[in-house]
């Protein structure tokens, strides 16, 4: 076959700042996926597009292009509207487990395809593997069945699902190109397109734990995201949220289960409570349930009966005890006064470094392995209060998870300024 386009041409052209065509990038994502393009040519396009950026056509070509590299699931015949929530990645972030049953608890089909954690991030699937039974591999037929019968399903995306997006991303993960606007959002919403969801609610982070620290910059990847999500067809809307601080008082796997539980018992930490009831009013209102009584479903006990099922379905059993860790240390305040400083940033990577996240996507992780918090942000403490106590399986992971965390906590005096980002919720964009 004549390929039409040189490969150097392209990369040459986006070095100098120029726009590639839509048949360009057409072909360019497709000669990559067929092995026509080396790795090492497309490391050098995804570094000149982190240095010079793209037009929004670009970035809506590059993504239509990942998006028809594999297949494209299709909900039309379930017979009830369809919601899907993404978030961008943060510390203690378990929103995905309550929210998913909650939401469903309405009617409404959330078919959840979700990743494993790689770097200080968690995973969703790794969290809920922790529950004994559960399995994150579903046919495409168990997947509907489930999604038919139960309404909530989170299960592994299969690598069927925009497959350029898998390669490109594991070699931006590789070359210093993930933190790229354009990439980040052409990865995500080729994914969320190829998923078949009628409506999307994106949870775009910003702050120590998130991947742009800034919330500008969050806001500049939400309105490129809901903007590719309305030209495909999918009605969008993000919020962007604080990441400063971690969510909640769990960081791990088997303790985010844990204080997921929790809030769909109608209890939990206050932050986890309101992201979890913002994010399902978007989803329900995309749905056509404007009014939906969500924080009731908390208090009523109709999410929770949608979770067991959902579990259990899976294999899991939602009565089963959760793993529990071998080693603990807990350390404490070594005087008294006002927690001015909680960044999430290095608990994500104590808590990676304990063994509740990987290194390379093939190691496993220890699913009581991690960190409870027992103070947040803004709390008064005295002297010798425990602040917060890390698991692991092995104690030899305690050294370096206590190096992530020197100085990382501060106490500071009355009137300091704390440092925890503004409100939970910054603003929405749609
Ligand atoms: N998540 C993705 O799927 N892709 C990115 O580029 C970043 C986060």
């Amino acid at each position: 076959m004549i390929e039409p386009f040189d490969v150097v041409d392209l990369i040459r052209a986006k070095r100098d700042g120029g726009e590639l065509t839509s048949p360009q990038i057409g072909w360019l994502v497709d000669a990559y996926t067929r092995g026509v393009v080396a790795e090492e040519q497309m490391s050098a396009w995804a570094m000149a597009v982190f240095l010079r950026g793209m037009a929004p056509r670009e970035i809506r070509d590059l993504t239509f292009a990942m998006v028809e590299s594999g297949e494209r699931m299709s909900f039309a015949g379930l017979g009830r509207p369809t919601t899907d929530k993404h978030s961008t990645g943060g510390v203690g972030d378990k929103i995905t487990l309550p929210l998913a049953p909650l939401v469903a608890s309405f009617g409404v089909a959330v078919p959840q395809l979700s990743g494993r954690g790689l770097g200080h991030t968690g995973g969703t699937l790794d969290k809920l593997e922790s529950i004994p039974g559960w399995r994150a591999r579903l046919s495409n037929e168990e997947f509907l069945d489930q999604l038919r019968d139960v309404g909530a399903v989170i299960a592994a995306a299969g690598s069927g699902l925009a497959p350029a997006d898998g390669r490109l991303y594991a070699l931006r993960d590789i070359t210093g190109t993930v933190e790229c606007i354009p990439l980040i959002a052409s990865s995500i919403m080729s994914k969320k397109i190829a998923e078949g969801t009628a409506s999307l609610v994106l949870d775009v982070k910003f702050g120590s734990g998130a991947f742009l620290r800034d919330p500008e910059a969050g806001r500049a990847l939400a309105e490129t995201m809901v903007r590719l999500g309305r030209d495909a067809g999918v009605g969008t809307v993000a919020l962007l949220t604080n990441m400063q601080t971690p969510l909640g008082r769990a960081i791990g796997n088997a303790n985010e289960v844990r204080e997921s539980v929790e809030v769909l018992a109608g209890g939990g930490p206050e932050d986890v409570v309101e992201l979890t009831v913002a994010l399902a009013r978007e989803m329900l209102a995309l749905a056509g349930q404007p009014d939906a009584d969500v924080a009731g479903h908390l208090r009523g006990g109709q999410a929770m009966d949608v979770w067991r099922r959902m579990i259990a379905a899976q294999g899991g059993d939602p009565d089963a005890p959760l793993p529990v860790p071998r080693e603990s240390e807990t350390v404490v305040a070594d005087r008294a006064g006002v927690l001015v400083d909680l960044p999430a940033l290095p608990f994500g990577i104590a808590a990676w470094r304990l063994g509740a996240g990987r290194a390379r996507k093939e190691d496993p992780v220890a699913h009581a392995a991690g960190i409870d918090l027992h103070v947040r942000i803004g709390d008064r403490v005295s002297a010798g209060q425990p602040l917060y106590t890390l698991h692991a399986d092995d104690p030899a992971r305690f050294a370096r998870a206590h190096e992530a965390l020197d100085g990382a906590l501060r106490i500071g005096a009355d009137g300091d300024p704390v440092h925890d980002g503004g409100p939970l919720v910054l603003d929405r964009i749609a």
